[in-house]
């Protein structure tokens, strides 16, 4: 192979790209660096985005709803080969601490966080049979070691009971499926970001900072990269992996 046949090695021209959960810290982003990677990007949100072009509403705790939007896309562009959930639905008390949390509030972000990715990568995998594809599922940190409480220290915050078990669930449900449908060309990886600065307290940045070998929080768009190369030719033979963006925090 010659340097021109690597040309637009990392371009994503020509394809057709859903992002679900488009309108948040991450999802914004996301779309942005997809559209500049050559992608016709698909906005995907619970919120509602009458009169954005090439958007559709999708609840991804909805089976029903899954379908329609992704049916929608397949209407209005005629194929999806990339699908990155960036789709973070939780109850209004997600936060509270293992001792507090009721057991019917976890239960219910493990059934609508991971059954939701789940639907939304069976049905997404359903249109790609044809062609192959990419699904790129937002895992953390927090999937793969265990929190830090010191970070929390000094805050109100802490880190929601559910998540770990949520976020290495979908990291063993990317590798499940990769498997499952790699015969047919649909390829599912994970991105797992370290803590994205979002106004969090002071004192929380601080003791973050402190504990991670690049010294700050990732920024939204610090996260882009590791989605674009894995929607990407580039990654063509990377499937059931994870890519952790954290700034080392997992090298400690
Ligand atoms: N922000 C961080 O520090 C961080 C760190 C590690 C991992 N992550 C992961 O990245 C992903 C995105 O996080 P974020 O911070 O961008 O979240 P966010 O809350 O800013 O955005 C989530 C988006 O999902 C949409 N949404 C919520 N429920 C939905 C549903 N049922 N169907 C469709 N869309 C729905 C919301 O409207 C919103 O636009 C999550 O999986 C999160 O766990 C985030």
């Amino acid at each position: 192979m010659s340097a021109e046949d690597y040309a637009g090695l990392f371009s994503c021209d020509g394809k057709v790209a859903v992002v679900v959960g488009s309108g948040g810290l991450i999802g914004r982003e996301v779309c942005a660096g997809l559209r500049a990677a050559g992608a016709e990007v698909w906005e995907a949100d619970i919120d509602d985005k009458a009169g954005i072009a090439h958007s559709v509403q999708l609840d991804i705790t909805d089976e029903t709803s899954v379908k329609a939007g992704l049916d929608a896309v397949i209407d209005g562009a005629g194929r999806i080969d990339v699908l990155v959930n960036c789709a973070y639905p939780r109850t209004a008390d997600w936060g509270t601490s293992v001792t507090d949390v009721p057991l019917a509030s976890w239960i219910q972000n493990l059934s609508t966080q991971l059954g939701g990715t789940f639907a939304l990568c069976r049905a997404a995998a359903d249109r790609m049979m044809e062609h192959g594809g990419s699904v790129v599922l937002l895992s953390s940190i927090y999937g793969m070691v265990g929190p830090s409480w010191e970070v929390y220290e000094g805050t109100d915050m802490t880190m929601p009971s559910a998540y770990a078990a949520i976020k290495s669930g979908v990291l063993g449900m990317s590798r499940f499926l990769a498997t499952h449908y790699g015969r047919s060309g649909i390829r599912f990886n994970a991105v797992s970001p370290g803590g994205v600065a979002d106004a969090q307290p002071d004192v929380f940045v601080a003791q973050y900072e402190a504990l991670t070998p690049l010294g700050r929080m990732a920024q939204p768009q610090d996260i882009v990269g590791a989605v674009v190369f894995l929607a990407s030719d580039a990654s063509s033979y990377i499937t059931g992996q994870n890519i952790a963006v954290d700034g080392g925090w997992t090298a400690r």
